[in-house]
């Protein structure tokens, strides 16, 4: 079994110390007779499955009164799991607590930000920060550890489920004096308070903390940045506590226990914080059918190598501890359907990009509730189809191919900054209708991704040393210790990219009070900010993305000429290109090659992007944000000096590759996502490990929805 210490270093390249890659599902004996289970655990023993995870909803079972505690269905749906092999994950079942909780205990109930209290009747309806639900939870997790410390079968926990998924924020009475109190905690005294959030603006100044009040959105008007910056970090500092007490306790019942949480929708929580140092690893859901209907891209391949790219970030290599398998629906929206032999590719491309285990969502699906048709690897009839026969086949390959798998990291020659909790949260406290910082280093991420070059998101503070070139997407929200690092990587050959707007506001929210993008960067740089603006997206008559509001702004029918909409235009080698979003004019300081100007309007001739060479490396400033166009002339500009190539050339399209490497090995991980057939030509020499390690020498041919696993020679 997997065996495990907390670590606190969170690393991209960190990997999941574990002796089997646990495969399986989802479970929940409590939803059928116990009839079923037999035949349930002899067909997972027969599919390959290692491990099933229980009980996450089930709290109403395992104390069905306050105070009075009821283990045994679970011990005998356990016990049968175990005859046939199959161990178990238990998870603290705190998502949905009973109604004998909410109907003692009502001021446990969420409040939105309009006064309406949560109902009991669906989930994640409590508040993680009321100390009574706390200690509820406490409770429950307290009993669960100690009863099932002695059971060879639970082999770890999941925390909770998909915490924040539905919501993350509170507006109750509770809430507001938990906020008080960490408010207290944070600054001491309301004159640092006041000064934090600049309450001499609006007269937003307090005289005590006891009357500190929520932010809230059009109440009538905006709230300050600095109040709402701090409102998402308290959410983020109660999350992590609740499940922090889950923690100590579980950990202090048996040391052995690996503990995980399943991320799901990554609302307010800070993963290279508390939340990720407790956890042994982490756990990312993954539903690409779903995320497609939200990010509406239509190509669900990709969205899933960007989530789990994002995941990656956090604490490095993780396990899927939900993998969609089958149509999906809750009573309000319905997926498209993976298409026979895509279930198993899915799951290939979670591997291929760091998931060193996963569980098909969910091993039946349920006959009642809100979820009736979130199909599971078996149908309602009870019949085994065709995502059986590819759990089935997915489950022999991980489990003969572990001793490859485990112990590589995702390789990546391109990084883009991300997992800064603090970042993120500072854009969205003041967004100006701007793409995310993750939005504008999606593009990089996505031009990347369709040409086969490694890439993925990290953090600063992480070892930088194994990449090629680092991309900085506005982030506003800089630490000046990060520019050392950033000089370092540099002048040890690095190629550095960092973009419009970089460090033009301190950890309080305020703008800094010398040019952007502030000493240090600037100094790094080369350029400082004269000025600054924004511009249309492409495509856009006017401004657009305006910020929503009721009534909502006027929209005026015409299409006005393009010199009343101010486009802006810059030269970068010989293509002259659309700036989208922002620009800004930038003069320079040092000793900088300018690689792009402003070309029309007032501003042609004016510098746009420098570049200047540090040691080995370089480091480039970008006075603009991401567009396609642009992306592309950066790659042209700087990935062949920084020496970077895609892992296959000529990748056909609807093809992706990653590589998962350590010391002793290179694994290809090549996935078709489209259902023809298709041909690589160039792929390198080695042995293709899913297909009885025939030998590859250039060409490789795959069906649809194929996948190969080629050990480089
Ligand atoms: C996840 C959740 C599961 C189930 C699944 C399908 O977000 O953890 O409990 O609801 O989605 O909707």
């Amino acid at each position: 079994m997997p065996v495990h210490t907390a670590s606190t270093e969170l690393s991209v390249w960190r990997t999941i110390k574990t002796e089997r890659f646990l495969v399986g599902a989802p479970h929940y004996p409590e939803h059928v007779d116990e009839s079923y289970w037999e035949r349930d655990a002899l067909r997972m023993a027969q599919a390959g499955f290692n491990v099933v995870r229980l009980g996450e909803f089930a709290w109403h079972i395992f104390e069905p009164k306050e105070g009075v505690f009821d283990f045994d269905l679970f011990d005998r749906a356990i016990a049968v799991l175990g005859r046939h092999g199959v161990s178990t994950i238990m998870c603290t079942p705190t998502a949905t607590p009973p109604r004998w909780l909410t109907r003692a205990h009502p001021e446990i109930l969420r409040e939105d930000g309009n006064g309406r209290v949560a109902s009991h009747g669906s989930r994640q309806h409590a508040d993680t920060c009321s100390p009574v639900f706390r200690e509820y939870s406490r409770r429950i997790t307290q009993a669960m550890a100690q009863h099932y410390r002695n059971n060879p079968h639970v082999v770890g926990w999941q925390t909770d489920n998909e915490l924040n998924t539905t919501t993350s924020e509170s507006y109750s009475a509770t809430a507001l004096k938990e906020f008080q109190a960490w408010l207290v905690d944070r600054y001491g005294t309301i004159a640092q308070l006041n000064c934090a959030w600049g309450g001499d603006f609006w007269a937003t100044a307090y005289e005590s903390f006891d009357q500190v009040v929520f932010p809230r959105d059009f109440a009538p008007s905006f709230p300050g940045p600095g109040h709402v910056q701090d409102y998402h970090r308290f959410l983020a500092f109660s999350t992590a506590r609740f499940q922090h007490d889950q923690v100590e306790i579980l950990r202090a019942a048996k040391s052995e226990w690996f503990i995980f949480h399943n991320l799901g929708h990554l609302r307010d929580i800070d993963f290279r914080g508390q939340f990720s140092t407790d956890l042994d690893f982490a756990g990312y859901d993954l539903y690409p059918l779903l995320h497609d209907e939200i990010h509406r891209i239509g190509n669900h391949a990709r969205i899933q190598a960007l989530h789990l790219d994002v995941c990656r970030s956090f604490s490095g290599n993780f396990i899927v501890p939900e993998q969609q398998s089958g149509f999906g629906s809750q009573p309000g929206f319905s997926t498209l359907t993976p298409e026979p032999g895509e279930m198993r590719r899915m799951a290939m491309s979670s591997v291929a990009r760091g998931a060193d285990g996963l569980m098909f969502f969910r091993w039946r699906p349920a006959h009642f509730g809100a979820e009736i048709y979130w199909m599971g690897i078996i149908d309602h009839d009870d019949v085994l189809r065709y995502r059986y026969e590819e759990a089935k086949r997915f489950a022999g390959e991980m489990t003969a191919l572990k001793d490859k798998i485990l112990g590589t990291h995702v390789r990546m020659d391109v990084g883009i900054a991300g997992a800064d909790f603090d970042n993120q949260e500072a854009h969205k406290t003041y967004p100006i209708g701007l793409p995310s910082p993750q939005e504008d280093g999606t593009l990089l991420h996505q031009y990347c991704y369709e040409r086969g070059i490694a890439c993925g998101f990290i953090h600063p503070e992480d070892d930088l040393s194994r990449l090629k070139l680092f991309y900085v997407p506005h982030w506003i929200m800089w630490q000046e210790g990060w520019t050392e690092r950033l000089e370092a990587f540099a002048r040890n050959g690095g190629t550095v990219i960092i973009a419009a707007r970089t460090g033009t506001r301190d950890t309080n929210n305020h703008v800094i009070r010398t040019s952007a993008p502030g000493p240090s960067a600037s100094e790094l740089t080369g350029v400082h900010v004269e000025d600054f603006g924004r511009l249309a997206v492409p495509g856009a008559n006017g401004l657009s993305s305006v910020i929503g509001r009721p009534g909502g702004p006027i929209v005026l029918p015409d299409h006005p000429a393009e010199s009343h909409r101010r486009i802006r235009k810059f030269k970068i080698g010989n293509r002259e290109l659309a700036a989208a979003h922002l620009f800004e004019d930038i003069a320079v300081d040092g000793d900088v090659e300018i690689i792009a100007r402003w070309s029309n309007r007032y501003a042609a001739g004016t510098p746009m992007a420098v570049s200047r060479k540090i040691g080995k490396g370089r480091v480039l400033y970008v006075g603009t944000y991401l567009t396609e166009e642009l992306t592309a002339a950066l790659a042209d500009r700087t990935f062949a000096e920084a020496g970077i190539e895609p892992l296959l050339v000529d990748l056909p399209n609807g093809v992706e590759v990653t590589m998962r490497e350590n010391g002793h090995r290179r694994l290809l991980f090549i996935q078709n996502c489209l259902d023809g057939k298709t041909e690589l030509k160039k792929v390198p020499a080695g042995r293709n490990l899913l297909d009885n390690n025939a030998p590859v020498t250039g060409s490789l041919s795959l069906d649809g929805y194929g996948c190969a696993i080629v050990e480089l020679d």
